[in-house]
């Protein structure tokens, strides 16, 4: 009789001692519809490190002011442009382990991936009591809806056809800024003489390479006939795409020599340093210039239409949604209201380098690069970023990286032209 009391004893002190294991790591709230919640809040995202983060942590930190009950994880996975993380998010969501939200590009990220495969839940409700509907452009509830269900929330817009350049670079060398692409060769030349890299690369991940031949083609077709190759609608044998392709291997003449151990950030550092002249990025490169690099917008770089886009502005659009399954949408929901909100957004994007996605933000938070991008937005034709997933589904993306990265070392156009077209037949 006393063995047993001893050994209900041990395991009543066990338990105890589970249960107070199991709270250290899950908070506990109520939901909206009085239920109990008892799971972290996972925000899933490729947040991390130089230029990437400060955004996302100073929403979190909102978010936790408003709701200190719910416990947040910032389940962040380095490596630009989701290398890494779109992989991990599609093994957990193939497990049915979704995190509580993720990072997803609005878009054919968005809608061929999670939506077509009846991963997500609408957030038209949500929408709805926010007072959402007319607050974001509709050319962003387009890019994450199907069929009138509207998926995700977002959270910026960033603009993926800048082209960034050191100021002191061009005035110490009389040069002025190319926005055709002759002018960008002969500017090149000239640097190329006196031993400055013209063009900084980093393509480690070769989705910074695939970013840079988006926007040729861009220039090249124009916005409409850009958004036909990805309905195979215009063929990647077309002209335009071979000139883009041309265009895009005498540029690989100018770039620094050790651009494939580079990633993006490395690459934009070059600029800053006064390395290298010039580098095509996304307005990301502004939050890593400004926040990380402590470098003052127009006074240490400089930032115009990559050549020839000029009244275009590639969009790249980074919304979070609500997956189906998970234990605690109540607080997801709360997560979204808060990253929804002009508050939310004027907090993310002045540190992310993008402009908010709704059009009601307080202009005044926003730096002078931000606030060409918003009037450029306003005034442009939109087209959507292949190399940010919102042009084209996955699976095409992915063998169009491949397909570059043999380009950047072969540079061998039929080759190249062969690939995307063989690429395309999935589309
Ligand atoms: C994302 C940005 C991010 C960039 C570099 C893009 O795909 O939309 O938010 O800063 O990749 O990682």
């Amino acid at each position: 009789m006393k063995k047993f009391r001893l050994l209900f004893a041990v395991l009543f002190v066990f338990s105890v001692f589970l249960t107070a294991c199991n709270s250290n790591n899950e908070s506990s709230g109520t939901g909206d519809n009085g239920k109990e919640t008892s799971s972290k809040l996972e925000i899933f995202s490729w947040w991390t490190g130089a230029g990437e983060e400060d955004g996302l942590l100073a929403l979190i930190d909102l978010f936790e002011k408003k709701y200190p009950e719910i416990e947040v994880e910032n389940a962040a996975v380095a490596g630009g442009a989701g290398t890494n993380a779109k992989a991990v998010l599609a093994s957990r969501m193939q497990g049915d382990d979704p995190p509580s939200t993720f990072q997803v590009h609005g878009g054919e990220e968005l809608n061929a991936s999670w939506v077509a495969a009846g991963k997500m839940e609408p957030l038209n409700d949500l929408y709805e009591k926010e007072g959402w509907n007319d607050k974001f452009p509709q050319d962003l509830i387009d890019m994450v809806s199907v069929d009138g269900n509207i998926y995700s929330v977002p959270v910026n817009i960033h603009r993926s056809n800048v082209l960034w350049y050191n100021k002191k670079i061009f005035e110490e060398n009389g040069l002025s800024v190319p926005t055709t692409f002759d002018e960008f060769f002969d500017v090149a030349e000239q640097l190329k003489e006196k031993g400055i890299t013209p063009l900084a690369l980093g393509d480690k991940e070769p989705w910074t390479a695939t970013h840079v031949f988006e926007n040729i083609l861009l220039a090249k077709l124009g916005p409409e006939n850009y958004g036909k190759l990805w309905t195979g609608e215009l063929s990647f044998t077309d002209n335009r795409v071979v000139e883009a392709a041309e265009i895009f291997k005498e540029m690989l003449n100018y770039i620094n020599d050790d651009h494939s151990s580079r990633n993006w950030q490395d690459a934009s550092q070059l600029v800053a340093n006064g390395e290298a002249a010039m580098n095509i990025m996304g307005d990301w490169a502004k939050g890593y210039f400004v926040n990380d690099l402590q470098l003052k917008v127009n006074e240490d770089f400089g930032y115009v239409p990559s050549p020839e886009t000029d009244g275009y502005f590639m969009v790249v659009t980074d919304t979070f949604g609500l997956p189906k399954g998970v234990k605690n949408p109540d607080d997801v929901k709360k997560f979204l209201s808060v990253l929804g909100s002009v508050e939310g957004q004027d907090v993310f994007n002045p540190l992310k380098g993008s402009i908010p996605a709704r059009i009601d933000a307080d202009k005044s938070k926003y730096d002078e690069y931000g606030q060409d991008a918003m009037a450029d937005f306003s005034s442009s034709t939109l087209a959507p970023s292949l190399a940010h997933g919102s042009a084209a589904p996955e699976g095409f993306l992915t063998r169009v990286n491949q397909a570059i990265n043999i380009f950047v070392t072969q540079k061998d156009v039929d080759q190249f032209i062969d690939a995307l077209e063989t690429a395309a037949q999935d589309l």
